[in-house]
């Protein structure tokens, strides 16, 4: 069956778990074709970032020429991916433009766009138009249950919990979109066997301003993204806004990662909080990476030793964190015959090699708005997402086992990858359709000097 007809008539209220990116992006998107969108997020309006890139891809950079009412640039371009060897000569891969900004400067900026939220990285957000939708974003309320409405109009009724008054009430949706992050609620509730996995590595990271460093080493970073390999180790790095989105050279921040493979057990070590020594599970933030293993991971680079480029920038990091890689892609996207989606994150976890998770909540939220603006079907949303999802969850296994695993083994991940190519091919074809899968990345434009 396709959708409830009700769902499909007139202004709906529509709720979105988890005001980051993806419920943002799915908020604007419904907000402009004049719905009534709340977005409910556990956490405060103002967050730290991971002080990490998000790169856009082209998705993203569709989503924004249709939703974005800002009109300054808010990313910093590189011109090409190239490799450092260890004797410090460069190997160019492909002259080919990444767009490249921080969590905190596309949040701010998403939020100036739905609910005019002011900020230091947007002080004058855009005005709304008469056309719009309502937008509300709450946060520091926690979506804690949802079940079907009992009488026959159809909507979804959420349970929420007030953080400042701890009190839960009950609110009503026509329609619920989940982009309540990798831990998301909403799938596990659908779909309880889909859970993060520890992919083998961890990724040990930071951030310093191209003013701290040497002339020599942020020439070389300033305009690729960089990648060192090594025996089934590596590093990268790319620059990205500054402080309030800054652009300004020198105000940027130079991004370093390295990826290294690490036991379960050694992960105990690793993972314990250096202020109040609990265990994290998937992140240890800035400022809470223990000093003792920072340090040893620095003695381990000058070891290798990682290119003096890399080591300069990983020995001035003021405030290291450490990511643990995890993935999973869910088989289902849409619960409640429509009424409940699950976008993002929440639906598919990439590894980060490829820097797609920007860009697939961009897509995401691109079809929501088809589906909801009756363009598409149920079926044909949740089989586009779905394969979509799929299909770079596979190309970002074979990138990270390449990487980081015996080749035999990435060999198999890549046959895996092809073999959803093959088949988004095949689906497109037939459906008279361009192919899902995204090259941007490797799409050979012209490096002007
Ligand atoms: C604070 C923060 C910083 C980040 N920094 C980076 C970065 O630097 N680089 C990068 O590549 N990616 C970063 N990410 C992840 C990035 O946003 C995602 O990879 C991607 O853009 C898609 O995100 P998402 O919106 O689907 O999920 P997420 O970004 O994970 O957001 C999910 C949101 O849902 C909220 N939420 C979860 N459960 C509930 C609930 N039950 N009720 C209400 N709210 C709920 C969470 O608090 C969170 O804000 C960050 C995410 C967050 C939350
Ligand atoms: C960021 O913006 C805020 C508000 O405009 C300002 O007070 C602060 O000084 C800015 N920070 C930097 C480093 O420019
Ligand atoms: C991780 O790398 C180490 C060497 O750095 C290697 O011995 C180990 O086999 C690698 N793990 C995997 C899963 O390839």
């Amino acid at each position: 069956m396709d959708s409830p007809k009700r769902l499909l008539v007139g202004p709906l209220n529509i709720v979105v778990i988890g005001g980051s990116l993806a419920g943002l992006m799915c908020g604007i998107a419904l907000v402009h074709a004049g719905h009534k969108v709340t977005i409910i997020e556990k956490d405060d309006n103002e967050r730290q970032s991971h002080m990490a890139g998000v790169c856009l891809g082209p998705d993203a950079e569709a989503y924004l020429t249709s939703h974005d009412r800002l009109k300054n640039a808010f990313s910093h371009r590189s011109r090409r991916v190239q490799a450092l060897n260890s004797d410090e000569t460069i190997k160019i891969f492909v002259n080919g433009r990444r767009d490249i900004t921080s969590w905190d400067t596309y949040y701010f900026r998403l939020r100036a766009c739905f609910d005019q939220y002011v900020s230091s990285f947007y002080p004058s957000p855009p005005h709304s138009v008469d056309s719009d939708g309502s937008a509300i974003y709450v946060c520091r309320q926690q979506v804690t249950d949802m079940f079907p409405a009992s009488r026959s109009d159809g909507g979804m009724v959420l349970s929420i919990l007030d953080h400042n008054s701890q009190e839960v009430k009950q609110t009503k949706a026509d329609l619920v979109i989940g982009a309540d992050g990798p831990d998301s609620f909403v799938r596990s509730k659908y779909l309880p066997a889909v859970k993060r996995q520890y992919v083998g590595y961890i990724a040990w990271r930071g951030t310093v301003p191209e003013s701290e460093v040497s002339e020599s080493t942020r020439s070389i970073f300033s305009r690729s993204v960089t990648v060192h390999m090594m025996h089934r180790h590596h590093c990268i790095m790319y620059t990205i806004p500054g402080i309030n989105g800054s652009l300004e050279p020198g105000e940027r921040l130079l991004n370093f990662l390295w990826y290294t493979n690490e036991s379960e057990e050694s992960l105990h070590d690793i993972l314990i909080d250096g202020v109040d020594g609990h265990r994290h599970h998937n992140l240890v933030p800035a400022g809470r990476v223990r000093e003792g293993i920072w340090n040893a991971q620095v003695q381990r680079a000058k070891d290798v030793p990682l290119p003096l480029p890399f080591l300069e920038v990983m020995i001035k990091i003021r405030g290291p964190f450490i990511q643990v890689i995890t993935e999973f892609c869910a088989p289902k996207a849409a619960f409640e015959d429509g009424r409940v989606l699950l976008v993002g994150d929440a639906l598919s976890l990439f590894r980060p090699h490829t820097a797609f998770s920007g860009t697939q909540a961009a897509f995401h939220a691109l079809r929501v708005e088809e589906y909801v603006g009756r363009r598409i079907t149920l079926q044909e949303w949740e089989e586009k997402v779905i394969r979509f999802s799929n299909l770079h969850w596979a190309q970002s296994i074979w990138w990270g086992k390449f990487y980081q695993h015996h080749m035999a083994v990435a060999l198999l991940s890549g046959l895996q990858y092809w073999w959803y190519c093959g088949t988004d091919r095949m689906k497109s074809w037939w459906n008279g359709e361009e192919p899902l899968l995204r090259t941007s990345s490797n799409r050979v434009d012209e490096y002007e000097s």
